[in-house]
């Protein structure tokens, strides 16, 4: 092993081509400890990888063994495993501690790093990423200064985010640098803020790793952005837990900014817009709470009056206070006990206090719309599992709202030649007995997996959309089939067929 390099950027490169090497990559511990012992990582369950690395020398099974399950290794096994880089390196880089220079000394692990892959437009990415190690690795509560790695909200704001080519993008609330990294494929410039230097030292460092450019900036919400700066993409996984005020309760910043309730997220939603560039898309994730007699949306309506963005809210969860009291103790570390009793009461106290009768979390789309005119207000509720990439029928849906703005007058819908979307099918359900079906569902098989209940005559309206016939034609036909006046046809349909339209569910020409 040759003697590390006391310079960090030689010292990362290093550090680069020894995981490449040691294939550390996602494919590679997948193969390495298989298909189960992955899942249950991904579940944050260690057991499995363990029993599939103990005693391995593979490279790959001694750093996934240090650096993403915790568990000592030999400084001998490190060195070899980091050939270029060594133990000494390592150490250096804040990576790990050795207990000794003996070849058996301990080296523990002192940050979490694990391979990440990504697949968009621009191709396939081998990448790693360094966060703080978690409970997986240390069996402790966190930190309240912790900084976390890659996440189910990370992932979900990720899959949601629309990949078009752009010139700048925000990354508020950067934590590691995931959404930094990802946006770095579609932008020739990536800004990524955060309040904890800690983050932003992580983040640095996982720029370095994975060769990407990142403008790094510490400060709260809007504030690192300077005056007159815009920008076309923000994205934002801000720390949107709802946390009660109280000294008992501990703030672990990475997921909670110190605000009241869900007041951050209302400070995202009402300032996104002044540091979007017109046409700009701001796409955060948010909990907002939920009280007696005032709907989700009616809430962040509120928020949004006065804005002049188009807004576009997917409602995925909603939790009742007790529910989100539990997980959110759980998920800071808390084994059920008298300490998690305290912070449970807190929670529910801090509830009880404002009328809270559940919390919604939701993706939210915003637009600062190009053009003046009413903006788009689209909330809808979907619980449903959703697995494909989310940015491309965000961007579609946008753009045919546009679209369908232009369409104001009914005579332009009647010219339109529409298509059924190829992944919809349609469900029919009968009494027994009965030839006519009884409820008719439209069921989009990807995407957000929206489901339509049509009747007898939009349900012909929908199969005769076959890209030549235009809605008008199919209009004029059904009146006669319903000895029914055209219009009055036209002012019960058209309605539907817009929605259908939006819901992407029909397809424009
Ligand atoms: C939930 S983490 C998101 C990390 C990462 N962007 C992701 O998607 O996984 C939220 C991040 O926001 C940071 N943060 C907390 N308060 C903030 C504030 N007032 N302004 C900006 N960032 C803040 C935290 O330090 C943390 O890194």
């Amino acid at each position: 092993m040759s003697t590390p390099s006391t310079d960090p950027r030689v010292l990362v490169a290093d550090l680069r081509a020894d995981l490449q090497a040691a294939n550390y990559t996602v494919d590679g511990v997948g193969a390495l400890v298989g298909d189960v012992a992955s899942a249950a990582l991904d579940r944050e369950q260690s057991l499995p990888a363990l029993r599939a690395t103990e005693g391995s020398s593979d490279p790959a099974a001694v750093l996934l063994r240090v650096t993403t399950l915790g568990r000592a290794v030999t400084r001998a096994a490190l060195d070899a495993a980091l050939p270029r880089t060594g133990t000494a390196g390592a150490e250096r880089l804040g990576l790990v501690r050795a207990a000794g220079s003996a070849p058996e000394d301990e080296v523990k692990p002192l940050v979490d790093l694990r391979p990440y892959s990504v697949d968009d437009a621009a191709g396939t990415a081998h990448w790693w990423l360094v966060s703080d190690l978690g409970e997986l690795a240390t069996g402790e509560a966190l930190s309240a200064d912790h900084v976390l790695g890659v996440g189910g909200a990370s992932l979900t704001l990720a899959s949601a985010t629309i990949r078009t080519p752009v010139e700048r993008v925000l990354d508020l609330g950067t934590g590691c640098g995931i959404q930094a990294l990802h946006a770095s494929r579609h932008s020739r410039r990536v800004t990524a803020t955060d309040t904890s230097e800690r983050a932003l030292d992580l983040a640095a460092v996982n720029a370095a790793l994975n060769e990407v450019a990142l403008d790094l900036r510490q400060g709260s919400l809007f504030d690192p952005v300077e005056a007159g700066e815009r920008f076309d993409l923000v994205v934002s996984n801000p720390p949107f837990v709802i946390t009660p005020r109280t000294d008992a309760v501990p703030t672990y910043e990475y997921r909670d900014g110190g605000m009241p309730g869900d007041s951050l997220v209302q400070r995202l939603v009402g300032g996104v817009g002044e540091v979007l560039a017109p046409g700009g898309v701001a796409q955060l994730l948010g909990n907002w709470e939920l009280h007696e007699g005032q709907s989700w949306s009616q809430r962040l309506e509120e928020w949004l009056a006065g804005t002049g963005l188009d807004a576009w809210v997917v409602q995925r969860e909603v939790a009742d206070p007790a529910l989100y009291a539990e997980t959110w103790i759980r998920d800071g570390g808390q084994k059920s006990g008298p300490r998690f009793d305290e912070l449970y009461t807190a929670w529910l106290d801090d509830f009880a206090a404002r009328g809270v009768t559940g919390v919604g979390f939701g993706v939210l789309t915003l637009r600062r719309p190009l053009r003046p005119g009413a903006p788009l207000r689209r909330f809808e509720e979907n619980f449903a599992t959703l697995s494909d990439p989310l940015g491309e029928v965000f961007a579609a849906g946008l753009a045919v709202h546009d679209r369908l703005a232009g369409l104001a007058d009914p005579d332009d819908l009647a010219d339109l030649t529409l298509q059924v979307a190829p992944d919809v099918t349609d469900e029919r359900f009968h009494t027994p007995g009965d030839p006519d079906p009884r409820i008719v569902l439209l069921r989009q098989g990807g995407g957000l997996r929206h489901v339509a209940q049509v009747d007898g005559d939009l349900a012909g309206l929908v199969g005769a959309c076959d890209g030549e016939l235009t809605v008008g034609q199919i209009t004029a036909g059904l009146a006669v089939l319903g000895e029914e006046a055209v219009g009055e046809v036209r002012t019960r349909l058209y309605p539907r067929v817009r929605d259908l339209i939006a819901d992407g569910i029909l397809l424009l020409p």
